[in-house]
């Protein structure tokens, strides 16, 4: 009797880590049927490519001598679609030593995206709500890709090219 009723605790307990171990995940990981979130996962990429390109290039044709960087142009751009509501971005740091104080990683997802994408993760996203909304935070990384970057970050003299020196952040609405 008193083994039965043991295998019966046992069964118990084994049934609610079951049933713990299938309960939907906290707002940590996408779900990979959801339509809204591959949507928004789609357009992050496209923002990306775009924002990236457009750095590159204002980087490679029009700075020169003490032209602004085109961080600080990005940074302009990225208020005026943070404040037309469509979404956020951060230009932030990977290396532990920015030009700016205020681009290094600011809060849990930040710096937990900064620390996979130095592992060699290009991007890295998680789902997130706020005031009963969802929204799509994610990270791509921000490589040295040519030896202009390095005449205004002299601290990245010795860091090879393609190595991740920082990241893009983006917060977008799940619609
Ligand atoms: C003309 C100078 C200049 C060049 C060239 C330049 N940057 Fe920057 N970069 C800046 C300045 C200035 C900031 C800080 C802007 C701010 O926050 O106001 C910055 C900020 C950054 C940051 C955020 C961390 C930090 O240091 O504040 C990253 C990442 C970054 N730049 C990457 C790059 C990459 C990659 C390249 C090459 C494609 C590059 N930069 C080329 C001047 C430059």
């Amino acid at each position: 009797m008193k083994v039965h009723s043991a295998r019966g605790i046992f069964l118990s307990v084994g049934l609610l880590l079951i049933g713990v171990s299938l309960l939907p995940g906290q707002g940590t990981k996408a779900d990979k049927s959801d339509a809204a979130v591959e949507r928004t996962r789609k357009q992050t990429k496209m923002l990306d490519d775009l924002y990236k390109t457009a750095i590159v290039l204002i980087t490679e044709h029009y700075v020169k001598g003490d032209a602004p960087a085109a961080a600080v142009a990005g940074k302009l751009l990225w208020k005026e679609m943070k404040a037309k509501g469509h979404h956020e971005v951060r230009l932030i740091d990977a290396t532990g030593d920015p030009l700016e104080a205020s681009n290094a990683p600011a809060d849990e997802f930040e710096k937990t995206a900064i620390k996979r994408i130095l592992d060699g993760m290009a991007s890295v996203d998680r789902i997130v709500e706020k005031d009963g909304k969802r929204y799509l935070r994610t990270a791509t990384i921000v490589p040295v890709v040519m030896e202009k970057c390095k005449s205004c970050h002299p601290s990245w003299k010795d860091v090879p090219k393609g190595k991740a020196v920082g990241a893009l952040t983006y917060t977008l609405p799940i619609e």
